[in-house]
């Protein structure tokens, strides 16, 4: 019972609508519209392109794009690829998940982004794809999130490993799009390398030797886990005997960081 008045009603709907259309129709159908007439039934559209209808506004017109008028030309809703072709961008699928075409420049960034950035950008994703992690694993807009051109800091994500660490300081050891690729620089300060090697840190720290004032990067240098040889720097310094004799300068200078130097 209550389905059929609903059926009723919906079927009174529509004639009354499409005898809205015919009327509206052929009352345009007789008249050639021009530009300024879409504003008088438009209101969304017209405004939008006002606010920031970029080349949209200043290059083309409604008309341009929306040749002719329903019912006469029900088909009034161009293809992008009308008037942009011959770039791999132009060819993605979809331009209007990305694209108001009314504000084309407001991009939106929705759902899980690649493929779509590729089209412009393949450095980072060379970078990504030769040296996997887990930011290989995620969508470009994962982190470039809401608005084109956005970056975040680490620590949206991510806590310092110490205190004494800054947003500035990641850069000095990970490149976001191979964070795992651990190269610094060689004027990475001590306090860095402590967060993790507090050990290391204390004992050089504690050492009245002059390996007190050479900074862990001099030693371990430009990558992580890159250990040196102390012949590296000091060749062997002593009799030829006394090396032959013994092997590991270790056995006389103890370590690197907490050196007996006698
Ligand atoms: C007399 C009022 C009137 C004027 C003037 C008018 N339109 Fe429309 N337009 C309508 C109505 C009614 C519809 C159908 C209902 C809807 O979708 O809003 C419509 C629909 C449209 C559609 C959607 C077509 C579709 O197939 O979904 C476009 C595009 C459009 N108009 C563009 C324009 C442009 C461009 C102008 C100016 C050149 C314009 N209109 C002028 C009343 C008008
Ligand atoms: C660059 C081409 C372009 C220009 C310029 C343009 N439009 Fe559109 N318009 C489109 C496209 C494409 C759509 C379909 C949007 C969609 O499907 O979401 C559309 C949709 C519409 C619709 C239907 C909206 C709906 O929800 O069905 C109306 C009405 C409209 N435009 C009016 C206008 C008016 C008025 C102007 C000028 C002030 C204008 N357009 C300028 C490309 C354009
Ligand atoms: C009737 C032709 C026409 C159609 C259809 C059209 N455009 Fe355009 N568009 C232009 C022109 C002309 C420009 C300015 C020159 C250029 O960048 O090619 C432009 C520029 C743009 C720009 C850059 C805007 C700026 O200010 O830098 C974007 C983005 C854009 N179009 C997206 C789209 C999308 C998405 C569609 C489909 C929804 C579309 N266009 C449909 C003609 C058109
Ligand atoms: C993933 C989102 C996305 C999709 C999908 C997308 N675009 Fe874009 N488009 C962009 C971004 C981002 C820009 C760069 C804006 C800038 O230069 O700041 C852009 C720029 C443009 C431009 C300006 C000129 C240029 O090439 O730099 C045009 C024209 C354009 N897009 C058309 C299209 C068309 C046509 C489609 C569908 C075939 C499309 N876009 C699909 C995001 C997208
Ligand atoms: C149509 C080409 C195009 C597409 C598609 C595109 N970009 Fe861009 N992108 C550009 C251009 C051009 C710039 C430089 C704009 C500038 O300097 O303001 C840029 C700049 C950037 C920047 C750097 C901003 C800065 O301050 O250095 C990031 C990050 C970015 N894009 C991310 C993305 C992501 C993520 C996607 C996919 C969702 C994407 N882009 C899609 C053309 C594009
Ligand atoms: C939008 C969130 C987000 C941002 C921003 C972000 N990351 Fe990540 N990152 C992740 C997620 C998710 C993982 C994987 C889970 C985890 O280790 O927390 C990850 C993992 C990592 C890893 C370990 C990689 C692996 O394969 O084990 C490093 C190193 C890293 N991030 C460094 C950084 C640095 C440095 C920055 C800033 C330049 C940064 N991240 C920005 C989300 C983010
Ligand atoms: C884990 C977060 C994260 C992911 C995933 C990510 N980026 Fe980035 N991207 C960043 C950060 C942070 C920066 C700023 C780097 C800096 O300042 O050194 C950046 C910088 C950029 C830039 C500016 C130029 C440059 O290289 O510094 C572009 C363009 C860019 N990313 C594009 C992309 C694209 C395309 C993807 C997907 C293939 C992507 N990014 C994936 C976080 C990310
Ligand atoms: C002095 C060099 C250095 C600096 C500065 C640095 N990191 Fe790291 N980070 C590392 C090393 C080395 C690892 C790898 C440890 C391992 O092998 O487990 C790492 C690992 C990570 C990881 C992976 C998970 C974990 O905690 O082991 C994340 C996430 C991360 N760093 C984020 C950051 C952020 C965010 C910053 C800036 C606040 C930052 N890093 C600054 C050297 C550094
Ligand atoms: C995020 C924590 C973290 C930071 C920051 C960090 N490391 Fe490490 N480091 C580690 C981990 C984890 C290991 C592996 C320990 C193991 O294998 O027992 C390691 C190992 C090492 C090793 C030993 C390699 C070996 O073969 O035994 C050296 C040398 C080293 N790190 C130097 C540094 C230097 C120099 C810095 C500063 C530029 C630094 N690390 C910053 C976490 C870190
Ligand atoms: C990256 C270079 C480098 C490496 C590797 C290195 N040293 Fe040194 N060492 C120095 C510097 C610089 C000094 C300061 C005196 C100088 O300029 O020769 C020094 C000084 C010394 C001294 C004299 C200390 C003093 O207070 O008078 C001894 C002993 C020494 N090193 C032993 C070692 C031993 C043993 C190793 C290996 C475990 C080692 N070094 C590894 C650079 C290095
Ligand atoms: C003078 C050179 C030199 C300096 C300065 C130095 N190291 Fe080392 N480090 C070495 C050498 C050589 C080894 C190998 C073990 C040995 O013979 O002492 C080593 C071993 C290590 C190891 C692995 C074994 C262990 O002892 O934990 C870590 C981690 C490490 N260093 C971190 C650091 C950190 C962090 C700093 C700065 C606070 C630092 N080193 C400063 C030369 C140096
Ligand atoms: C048998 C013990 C012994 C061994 C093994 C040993 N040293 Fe020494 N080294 C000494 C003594 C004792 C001194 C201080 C007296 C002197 O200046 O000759 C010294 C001094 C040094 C000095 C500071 C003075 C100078 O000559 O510049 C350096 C640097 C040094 N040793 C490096 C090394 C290195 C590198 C090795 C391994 C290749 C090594 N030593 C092996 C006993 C040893």
């Amino acid at each position: 019972m209550q389905k059929q008045s609903v059926t009723y009603l919906s079927t009174l709907l529509a004639v009354l609508f499409c005898g809205l259309m015919i009327f509206a129709g052929s009352a345009l159908a007789e008249t050639v519209l021009s530009v300024d007439d879409c504003a008088k039934c438009h209101e969304l559209q017209p405004r939008e392109i006002d606010e920031a209808g970029a080349a949209h506004k200043d290059a083309i017109d409604c008309l341009e794009c929306h040749t002719g008028h329903r019912p006469s030309s029900p088909a009034n809703i161009p293809a992008c690829s009308v008037c942009h072709s011959g770039t791999t961008h132009y060819e993605l699928e979809s331009c209007m998940i990305c694209h108001n075409p009314h504000q084309p420049m407001r991009i939106v960034l929705e759902g899980d982004l690649k493929a779509e950035c590729l089209t412009c950008h393949t450095e980072q994703n060379e970078q990504l794809v030769a040296n996997p992690s887990a930011h290989t694993d995620v969508a470009c807009n994962f982190c470039h999130a809401d608005t084109h051109g956005a970056i975040p800091a680490c620590s949206v994500c991510h806590d310092a490993h110490s205190d004494q660490m800054v947003q500035d300081d990641c850069a000095t050891c990970h490149e976001v799009h191979q964070p795992m690729v651990l190269n610094y620089s060689d004027s990475t300060q001590n306090i860095l390398c402590a967060a993790c090697h507090e050990d290391a840190n204390d004992q050089l720290m504690a050492s009245k030797t002059l390996h007190h004032d050479v900074t862990c990067v001099t030693c371990h240098t430009d990558t992580h886990k890159m250990v040196p040889q102390c012949s590296d720097c000091h060749d062997l310094p002593h009799a030829a005997g006394i090396h032959a004799k013994f092997p590991e300068c270790g056995s006389c200078h103890n370590t690197a960081h907490d050196l007996n130097n006698f």
